[in-house]
């Protein structure tokens, strides 16, 4: 697919609904014994597979027009699928759900996917899930396909060796079946989802600094569930935004848990103009998953340096940070970003052959990348590799770029994003129009009152 030059973007959008909220949904939907509304579920390829796969295990799920409704069968009830559970290219489904399974004594669970998921390491959440008492092996010891065979638990102690919200959600996963209580420590903090939502389900749990404790529960008491705009995929649309001059745009509705909006502190430290109510850390954990409107324009970059206590605020963006850092002034350095090697693809390596390709100066380093900023790219083609960030990062910089950007792969988008270009050219094809449709209503923080709007279509042309 092409995407040629843009004269600037403008208009009024909604952000698509969060891919790891969706999945904790699903899943605590899954595990609690009273029905779970979610409201704007993410219907896109990886979040259908973990309502397939909690269907495979015992949960009727509703699909309704404007939410689902997951009725689960509590926390220790799974069943015994008559065969492999199929997570897709769902790596949050593959290191999360084990820790549900371990749970269930005496049943055996295999979770296979496709050929990235094959490739993407679960021995991280084998060590702790053994140490509770659970039976787990993998290929070659640390490759799916994986098998859980599910145990009576105890609680633990277990440091991470890795900053990732998806071993440490297994383990809390798992922590709410075990006996005694279970802590978790983190190297460096990283996205607290599941922390909130099972504050919400009345769980106790607790932080402290990087350690967050669970106590066992009976049940799970989560009635229902919003699910907020992806601050990931919106950053595709923020950093189109800033890159193609003469835009202006107003993304609503995304989520701004401060666990997630690195990229965005990245982007103004880059000097980049966008305006938001962005949550601030308190150091106090909360149920409440905060949203705002993230207004938009383009603007000249200052190069930046990121560092490794930073890359998980920001991972799954740190294409885009590579992708700026070629239109910015100066040079942009990203550092402790090893965990981007066992992504989707390798996505340092993606990102700087992708870009070179296009025009870049930018090495690989062996924990992340730097960029030479010179002002802005040629063009030419790429190969999505499978990934679905870096499809959408080829299309971003073709409308960025001075010739266009062919995307080999660009179907994959629909992993995380399936509106992604319909929502671009939208965009493009409103320009002027759209100015108009930009007036929302803010409440005193400066939120926009998208919940009305909830009734309406997901996107809102301008
Ligand atoms: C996710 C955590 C991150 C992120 C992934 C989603 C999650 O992975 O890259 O896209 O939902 O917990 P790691 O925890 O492995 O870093």
């Amino acid at each position: 697919m092409r995407f040629e030059p843009a004269r600037g973007l403008s208009g009024e959008l909604r952000a698509p609904p969060d891919k790891s909220i969706s999945h904790r949904a699903a899943l605590l939907g899954a595990m609690a014994s009273e029905p779970v509304r979610i409201e704007r579920y993410l219907h896109a390829a990886d979040t259908t597979s973990t309502l397939d796969a909690v269907r495979a295990l015992g949960a009727l799920v509703e699909v309704r027009e404007e939410e689902i409704v997951v009725r689960g069968t509590g926390l220790r009830e799974a069943r015994e699928p008559d065969g492999p559970i199929d997570v897709g290219n769902a790596g949050t489904l593959l290191r999360l759900l084990p820790g549900w399974l371990a749970a269930q004594e005496g049943r055996s669970f295999t979770l296979d996917g496709d050929e990235s998921i094959r490739r993407r390491p679960v021995d991280r959440i084998a060590k702790p899930l053994r140490q509770m008492g659970a039976e787990i092996t993998a290929r070659d010891a640390r490759l799916p396909p994986l098998e859980v065979r599910g145990a009576r638990l105890r609680g633990i102690s277990y440091e991470l060796e890795v900053a990732s919200a998806q071993v440490k959600s297994c383990v809390l996963l798992a922590a709410l079946a075990a006996d005694g209580a279970t802590t978790v420590g983190e190297p460096a903090r990283s996205r607290d989802h599941t922390e909130r939502m099972l504050l919400a389900a009345g769980v106790a749990i607790h932080r402290h600094g990087r350690h967050v404790t669970v106590v066992n529960a009976d049940e799970l008491l989560l009635h229902s569930v919003r699910v907020p705009g992806d601050a990931s995929s919106a950053a595709f649309l923020v950093a189109a935004g800033i890159l193609v001059p003469g835009s202006r745009l107003l993304i609503g509705d995304v989520g701004v848990n401060w666990t997630r909006t690195g990229f965005l502190r990245i982007v103004r430290r880059m000097q980049g103009i966008v305006l938001g109510d962005l949550e601030e850390e308190t150091g106090e954990l909360v149920a409440e998953e905060p949203v705002s409107d993230l207004d938009v324009a383009h603007g000249a970059l200052e190069g930046t340096e990121v560092e490794a206590e930073e890359v998980p605020f920001a991972i799954d963006e740190l294409p885009l940070v590579a992708l700026l850092g070629c239109f910015a002034e100066g040079d942009t350095v990203v550092r402790g970003a090893q965990e981007l090697r066992v992504k989707e693809s390798d996505r340092i390596a993606g990102v700087v052959e992708g870009l070179r390709g296009l025009g870049a100066e930018i090495e690989a380093t062996g924990d992340g990348f730097a960029v030479r900023g010179t002002g802005g790219l040629r063009g030419g083609t790429i190969d999505a590799r499978g990934d679905h960030r870096l499809a959408m990062m080829g299309a971003v910089a073709g409308l960025a770029s001075q010739e266009g950007v062919e995307v080999s792969g660009m179907e994959v988008a629909a992993v995380s994003y399936p509106a992604f270009v319909e929502d671009l050219t939208t965009l493009a094809r409103h320009r002027g129009l759209a100015r108009a449709g930009w007036a929302v209503d803010r409440d005193e923080h400066g939120r926009g009152a998208h919940e009305a709007s909830s009734a309406r279509s997901d996107r809102k042309p301008g």
